[in-house]
């Protein structure tokens, strides 16, 4: 979580960090500050300007601030040691040396009690500062900055990426990282480092992924990158596709209502990889055996060599599917895809779990990661456990070069384009889609599908952008139906199968972005316990398509509506038993079973979205939560 950018270059340093940082602020937006080289009494100095609260605040406050110096770092927080406040937020200045931080520092309390023993003040209850403090007793030794960062590397136990400046060496600035992302931007006549290639697209599309244990100094316009042993590294620039006007809002009020209109462009471009138009069927591309399979991007990294093969997903007994949050529920679905498609058992787990339950995972099984991201810090450390163990793995990541792309054995991408709202969206539908892919390439090398039921999955595939198009309609409904719905006590998502995994996803929705108490639940689950809590004032979202548990998951409705719940209903078509039983029927366009989920998923997003604006609350940005979770 936070985000970090640094800048030299003959642009005004200040605005490049803002703008930059705004594009970093998914990454947690509680306090934000930039330090900018000034004259300060003749003296060349870092002047830090911090403010609590969202990065508007910042802005405000740099209105009138003008600095003369041609570098300068910034920091968006989500806090972690110490609580949001001016006096915790970055950058921290010790001793003429100033510093961002994005991570945690977990032998804080031992360098704190060490730093305190030899006299050192502190002036925020950070683990950041410390590496400041560690960096400026340093820096008198060596005279040169990046010499103490090697110094002070082996003292630090955690996950950090910083970006550090000195005031005697104040065309120097160096950032080096252990964990989370780090981004090297190569302009003309100017450079960026920055937590992620959308705080660099506006200033190069030329980049350099840093990987873990690496340092990159910079001095004016020039770079040069080591290992933590100062060793040189040789790195390549890669040039990235993504264009600025992604980034923006396009004429929508929010990024997750954009992010959510932009789902049936997003779907196709997951699939286009893939699919072999002329004969109607699909085969896998970028697993990391064929010859467009690895683009320059995972060319980097050289532990990307075990690649998988057909053959070895064919031989494969068993597969686990590890995730968080909504990528989670995206391979909660791929379960049932990939079981009833290819015939080959899939648990699914989350990854906070799966990593500390010592997991028997036996030979010959693959490890399914899902990550936006690619960062997730236990979805990471899930994916290094499995491999440890002997498994092979395969990532499915929007961002690419992130760490969990780069370490999986094969790649697969959703293709989404980049997603800013915190709330996922067009990446859930874009997972949905290359997990339909997965089981029917699956389900034919495994001699489980034949070819008029791969027409027939791919079909449906191919045709739902189009249906996309036409759920979308649901927004005004949800726009005009959110000041009813925001006053219910909670709302309950049920669903059978497939289906269950969007009321798990609706109902998260709900949670992280009206703040308002939801349930997901199988619908079959209902007499078991979450009954009891229907009356009037509980609303029930059903989705119940016309698949195979229709007739059940009509009954459950039933039950809900005989105990006076109030009812949304999600179906097929014109479905009159549906309309009359619920309040609302919603209907969608008639579709396989396989693609239901991605079509499902839009009437629930938006009703998240139009509750939570009807409450007042900042939809791209939920309180307390954090695009990219790099910590535990
Ligand atoms: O980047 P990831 O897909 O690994 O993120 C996983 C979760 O943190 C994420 O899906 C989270 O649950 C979203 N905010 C949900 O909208």
């Amino acid at each position: 979580m936070c985000g970090i950018v640094g800048y030299w270059g003959s642009k005004d340093p200040k605005q490049v960090i803002v703008d930059g940082l705004k594009r970093l602020e998914y990454r947690g937006y509680d306090s934000a500050g930039i330090a900018v080289l000034d004259q300060v009494q003749g003296q060349p100095k870092f002047r830090v300007v911090r403010a609590q609260g969202k990065l508007m605040e910042l802005s405000r406050k740099l209105e009138q601030e003008k600095f003369s110096g041609q570098i300068g770092i910034g920091h968006t927080r989500w806090a972690t040691h110490g609580v949001p406040s001016e006096r915790n937020a970055h950058p921290h200045s010790i001793g003429g040396v100033t510093l961002v931080h994005n991570g945690i520092i977990e032998n804080y309390q031992e360098i704190r009690q060490e730093l305190a023993a030899q006299g050192s003040q502190f002036l925020s209850d950070t683990d950041s500062e410390l590496v400041a403090h560690l960096l400026s007793h340093e820096v008198k030794q060596t005279g040169d900055l990046h010499a103490a960062v090697l110094k002070v590397w082996p003292r630090l136990i955690g996950a950090y990426a910083i970006v550090a400046v000195w005031e005697q060496q104040p065309d120097v600035m160096v950032a080096f990282k252990n964990g989370p992302p780090l981004v090297l931007g190569v302009g003309d006549g100017e450079i960026v480092v920055a937590s992620d290639v959308q705080a660099i697209i506006s200033t190069t599309k030329r980049v350099v992924y840093l990987n873990d244990n690496e340092v990159v100094k910079v001095k004016g316009a020039n770079y040069e990158i080591t290992d933590h042993q100062g060793r040189k590294l040789k790195k390549d620039i890669v040039t990235i596709d993504w264009s600025a006007d992604l980034v923006e809002k396009a004429g929508f009020n929010h990024f997750m209502l954009k992010e959510i209109h932009e789902q049936p462009r997003a779907v196709a471009n997951a699939m286009a990889p893939h699919v072999d138009l002329e004969n109607q069927s699909v085969r896998l591309t970028g697993l990391g055996f064929s010859a467009q399979s690895f683009d320059e991007i995972s060319k980097l990294d050289s532990k990307v060599d075990q690649a998988l093969s057909f053959e070895k997903l064919k031989n494969i007994d068993r597969i686990f599917i590890i995730a968080c949050g909504t990528s989670h529920y995206a391979g909660l679905a791929g379960k049932y895809l990939i079981e009833q498609i290819a015939r080959i058992p899939v648990e699914v787990d989350i990854a906070s779990e799966f990593r500390y339950r010592e997991p028997f995972i036996p030979p010959r099984s693959l490890v399914l990661v899902i990550s936006q991201s690619g960062e997730t810090a236990d979805t990471l450390a899930a994916l290094r456990l499995a491999k440890q163990a002997g498994a092979l793995t395969l990532s499915i990541c929007n961002v690419r070069a992130s760490s969990i792309d780069r370490e999986a054995h094969g790649h697969l991408y959703m293709n989404s384009g980049p997603e800013i709202g915190v709330a996922s969206t067009k990446a859930f539908v874009s997972t949905l889609a290359v997990l339909n892919l997965f089981a029917l390439q699956l389900g034919k090398l495994r001699s489980q599908l034949d070819r008029d039921r791969e027409r027939r999955f791919l079909d449906a595939l191919l045709g739902t952008p189009a249906q996309m198009e036409a759920v979308l309609a649901y927004d005004s409904f949800f726009a005009e139906a959110a000041a009813t719905l925001k006053a219910y006590r909670g709302i309950l998502f049920m669903g059978r199968g497939i289906n269950y995994p969007i009321a798990l996803e609706g109902a998260l929705k709900l949670k992280e972005l009206a703040y308002m108490h939801a349930e997901g639940y199988a619908a079959g689950e209902m007499k078991h316990g979450p009954l009891a809590l229907i009356d009037e004032r509980m609303l029930i979202v059903m989705v119940c398509p016309s698949d195979k548990n229709y007739e059940k998951t009509l009954s459950n409705l039933e039950e809900a509506k005989a105990r006076g719940g109030k009812i949304i209903s999600i179906g097929t078509g014109d479905n009159s038993q549906l309309k009359n039983v619920s309040d609302h029927y919603l209907s969608l366009p008639k579709a396989e079973w396989t693609v239901n989920p991605i079509l499902e998923a839009i009437p629930v997003q938006l009703l998240a979205y139009h509750v939570a604006n009807a409450l007042g609350h900042d939809v791209d940005q939920p309180r307390n939560l954090a695009k990219s979770v790099t910590v535990e």
